[in-house]
């Protein structure tokens, strides 16, 4: 990994996956595949080539800014996980998962009207929403690509439905978008396009290379509750969170009217307990404008939301970690494990 990504991918490492005391730190699993991870950092930047400058700017933004190029580390993890040799094809793929990522981010700052991401200017901040849009569907098409090099159908096959279940993730969002009656199984549905199929793309992939096919179930399973897990963590922080630390505006999801979990709970509570607050919540969904958002941060924080939502974050790890349990167990396993519980952690 180059020294420029190395630093702000630790920065937001330990600012964003911050350990508990008896939790390895996000480098230490890192560590674990350290050579595999330096050559896919590499490749995340090698791998784009376009001949228009634009492009080569707005992509090389967002991919200096940092990440923690979370999805490739659990490429790596799982093709060591089921033969420990380098694997020149796991590191390529684990890089076109970030690439993935990364587009779904610049996508997702132009749908969010995100200014800030990974701790600098959103590419649709610097440049604008237009940019971000061709810029993000050149790194999906880039992704494809040099996916199509592993002359691999199977392996086409989970990437194409996959980036169909994302790009569906995110409109279903959209729809439900100022809608205060969304459930909690109407959030799930979002979630589970928008980010678990990435983690489950991003583990299917290395097993489907390593000819393991028998394990694409437990692995399907890992990343969607990982993946669940991971993003119900992000939506309590959008409420209890460190801006400065996570490296994004936080109090977006409520100021966009996005009913993300902690506020769907936070409606449910309420309806019972405090009708004031519970119409004031309502209304800041439907319309997206509230001239006291801090004061309906505080309404969910207080509403005990927050702490239904980390119980069942909790909830989608232990799944997470259960369906490890048929897979071969090494210190590979290991390292997918640890980074469930560090995920999780963020929360405590
Ligand atoms: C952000 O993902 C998008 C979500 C699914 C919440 P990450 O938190 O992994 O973002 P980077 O790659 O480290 O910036
Ligand atoms: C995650 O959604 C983005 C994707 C999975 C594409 P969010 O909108 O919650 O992510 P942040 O908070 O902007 O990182
Ligand atoms: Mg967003
Ligand atoms: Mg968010």
């Amino acid at each position: 990994m180059t020294s420029i990504s190395l630093s702000n991918a630790a920065a937001a490492s330990t600012t964003s996956l911050t350990p508990l005391a008896s939790t390895p730190s996000y480098a230490d699993i890192q560590s674990i595949v350290a050579d595999d991870f330096e050559i896919m950092d590499q490749q995340v930047f090698g791998s784009l080539n376009s001949k228009v400058q634009l492009v080569m700017n707005v992509s090389q933004h967002v991919i200096n800014a940092g990440g923690k190029r979370m999805r490739p580390l659990i490429t790596l993890l799982c093709a060591r996980m089921f033969n420990d040799q380098p694997s020149q094809q796991a590191m390529h793929l684990a890089a076109i998962t970030e690439m993935l990522h990364t587009a779904t981010l610049v996508h997702d700052d132009v749908i969010d009207e995100s200014g800030q991401r990974r701790g600098k200017p959103t590419a649709n901040a610097t440049w604008d929403n237009a940019t971000a849009v061709l810029v993000g569907d050149y790194l999906i098409a880039r992704a494809f690509n040099l996916l199509v090099g592993f002359q691999s159908l199977p392996l086409l096959q989970v990437f194409s439905d996959g980036t169909c279940d994302i790009a569906e993730g995110e409109v279903l969002q959209l729809q439900h978008q100022h809608n205060p009656e969304a459930t909690e199984a109407d959030y799930l549905n979002i979630i589970d396009g928008k980010t678990s199929r990435l983690f489950m793309m991003a583990t299917q992939g290395a097993a489907i290379l390593q000819n393991k096919t028998e394990h694409l179930q437990a692995l399907a399973d890992f990343g969607q509750h990982f993946g669940n897990a991971f993003q119900i963590v992000d939506d309590v922080l959008d409420y209890s969170g460190d801006s400065e630390l996570m490296g994004k505006n936080l109090g977006d999801d409520l100021a966009e009217g996005k009913p993300t979990l902690p506020t769907i709970k936070a409606l449910e509570l309420l309806k019972d307990s405090d009708k004031t607050g519970y119409e004031q919540l309502r209304i800041a969904v439907q319309t997206g404008k509230t001239p006291n958002t801090e004061q309906l941060i505080e309404l969910v924080r207080h509403s005990g939301s927050l702490e239904y939502c980390k119980q069942r974050a909790l909830e989608e790890t232990k799944l997470a970690q259960q369906a490890l349990s048929s897979l071969p167990d090494n210190r590979y396993r290991q390292g997918l494990y640890q980074l469930t519980e560090l995920a999780s952690a963020r929360l405590v």
